[in-house]
């Protein structure tokens, strides 16, 4: 996934949407500051907003279509960036130095003029990339920066299985491992288990992981797990150009479908989409009564991708 302007990833702005049942406490905003290990400010500011809205929102749209551009105005209403603040994890520091002086050579896949800010990103896409760390062409744009998927990871920590559903070249499955007891990692595609399960060597996790090279919409029937990782295909680096990235712009899974057999493995999901998703129709996936919580990580005021959070995974300090 290419998540443009990407330097790190761990400024977060959060948007909690509560059912019913919370719908008599009146709307709250909360900001949090907190600095993580390496010392990037993550900053979190909460909407309160019930779900059943956009839920019913999202019927009306579907009787009656709007244009894609009432949509971005919904979307811009909504996003609310409010850090410029940040730091890149590896600016100043001795490592970054000891980087710099050994010239690399790129490799063949990423040695292309639109896919080389990519290779200069190599070390937000694995902190540990000069050990070994193997990407395809594909996965190049794929991967999820290590600090979303970190973070993703840490809020996950309970959870003794977690499924990666779509684990690409082992951006997540790599920090899911590193934080719960056991990894199901799935992939349609054989070079990329063969990606991930050299990656999770280098990170020494590969003994946490499972993998299974098959078509998740098959397999799911036959997996269990405490939450469920959903990060599909986004068609390439193209979604940056539309407007608005609606659920059916998924290019190998229908979303809705992917979501309902999700909920057979887990009942908490993760979704992880691109930064200009439609919210209100990731929001109606909850059902109407239930939660989502939207998170927008953030670099230089700069919506970089969205996570939503189903079931218990919800942060539930609101
Ligand atoms: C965006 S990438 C995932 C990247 C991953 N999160 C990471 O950080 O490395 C999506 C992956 O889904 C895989 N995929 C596509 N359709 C699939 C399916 N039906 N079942 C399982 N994997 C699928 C692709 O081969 C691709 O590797």
């Amino acid at each position: 996934m290419d998540v443009d302007g990407m330097n790190v990833a761990a400024e977060a702005v959060v948007e909690i949407v509560p059912g019913p049942a919370k719908e008599q406490r009146p709307p709250q905003k909360r900001r949090e500051r907190v600095r993580n290990s390496i010392g990037v400010l993550v900053e979190t500011l909460r909407i309160f907003e019930a779900v059943r809205e956009a839920a019913e929102e999202e019927e009306q749209k579907e009787q009656s279509p709007k244009t894609s551009e009432d949509e971005a105005e919904v979307i811009e209403d909504k996003v609310q960036i409010i850090l410029s603040d940040s730091t890149s994890p590896d600016r100043g520091t001795r490592k970054r130095k000891q980087r710099k002086k050994k010239k690399k050579n790129v490799p063949e896949e990423v040695d292309h003029p639109g896919l080389h800010k990519y290779w200069t990103r190599r070390y937000q896409l694995f902190s540990k990339f000069d050990e070994g760390i193997q990407l395809d062409q594909e996965s190049w744009f794929s991967v999820t920066p290590e600090e979303i998927a970190k973070h993703v990871a840490e809020r996950c920590r309970q959870c003794d299985v977690v499924v990666d559903a779509f684990c690409g070249a082992g951006g997540n499955t790599i920090q899911f491992a590193l934080n719960c007891r056991r990894v199901i990692a799935v992939d349609i595609d054989p070079a990329k288990i063969l990606l991930a399960t050299n990656n999770a060597r280098v990170y020494g996790v590969q003994d946490k992981i499972e993998f299974i090279c098959a078509d998740f919409m098959q397999v799911a029937a036959t997996l269990k797990a405490d939450a469920i990782f959903l990060s599909p295909p986004w068609g390439g680096p193209d979604y940056t150009q539309k407007q608005v990235f609606n659920l059916e712009d998924l290019s190998c899974v229908d979303a809705k479908e992917m979501f309902k057999v999700a909920k057979t493995v887990s009942e908490n999901v993760i979704m992880y989409m691109p930064r200009n998703t439609n919210r209100k129709q990731l929001m109606s996936l909850a059902g109407v009564g239930n939660l989502v919580e939207i998170e927008q990580s953030v670099f230089r005021s700069k919506v970089v991708a969205l996570t939503a959070y189903f079931g218990k995974l919800i942060d539930s300090n609101f």
